[in-house]
């Protein structure tokens, strides 16, 4: 049943001619196979891990003022082993902070953003931000009041920035303070707007990487 399917998807998309192709007959450079070469991947490999938990936990977390707390309550102590996806969640996303660090750092030090690769590096530095705008929105979901007391704190600090601090200040929470609408913006950025931004991101990251491949050792 399996290799008649796979026989039938070959025929008309040749799809096993072009794994062989891209992926399994790929050579990649003995210097590259050093272990701080992989801070990248297993960045990666944390991101998929957030995007396959988050959907889970989607599953049940409620956006409602109301009953965001009640519902993270349920997730951790009556859902299944809720507990462990959530503590998946929530470590994977310390892990991926960290491993992007960790690449910045070796991609800096074997001088990797120069010509040809200053776009890779500007795409990374987008990545960057980007994940740290998954850390700061995820961080206001929980909903309890390390997390409330925690946005209000800094959301107070961007009034200090000159001219558009308030403004900006105000967008974001959608009024004058923390509230359901922050709730509900901090929702929306997390779970779509964010990671969909973060995804076209990487795919371009990859694309250049693909293309330029990976730099000669120093
Ligand atoms: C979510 C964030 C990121 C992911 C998943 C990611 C992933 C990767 C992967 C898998 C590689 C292949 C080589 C390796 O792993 O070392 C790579 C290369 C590279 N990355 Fe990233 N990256 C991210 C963020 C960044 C950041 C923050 C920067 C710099 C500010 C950056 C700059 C580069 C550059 C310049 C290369 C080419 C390295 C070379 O040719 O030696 N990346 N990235």
């Amino acid at each position: 049943m399996y290799k008649s399917t796979v026989e039938w998807l070959d025929s008309r998309y040749q799809i096993r001619s072009r794994v062989k192709k891209n992926f399994l007959d790929k050579t990649v450079p003995k210097h590259a196979t050093a272990f701080w070469y992989c801070f990248g991947g297993l960045a990666f490999l944390s991101f998929v891990v957030q995007i396959t938990t988050g959907a889970f936990l989607l599953f049940y977390y409620v956006p409602d003022p109301d009953k965001a707390y009640q519902s993270i309550y349920y997730i951790s102590h009556i859902v299944p082993y809720g507990w462990f996806i959530r503590g998946l969640h929530f470590f994977c996303a310390n892990f991926m902070i960290s491993f992007v660090l960790l690449h910045t750092l070796r991609v800096f030090y074997t001088g990797s953003y120069r010509n040809p690769r200053e776009l890779t590096w500007l795409s990374g530095v987008l990545a960057m931000l980007l994940t740290l705008a998954m850390a700061f929105t995820g961080y206001l979901l929980k909903w309890d009041q390390i997390a409330f007391w925690g946005m209000t704190a800094v959301s107070n600090f961007m009034k200090y920035i000159p001219l558009v601090g308030n403004d900006i200040r105000m967008i974001i929470l959608g009024g004058d303070a923390v509230s359901g609408s922050t709730l509900s913006r901090f929702f929306a950025l997390h779970i779509a707007l964010v990671p969909a931004i973060l995804i076209i991101i990487l795919g371009a990251h990859f694309w250049m990487i693909r293309k330029l491949g990976i730099s000669r050792p120093l």
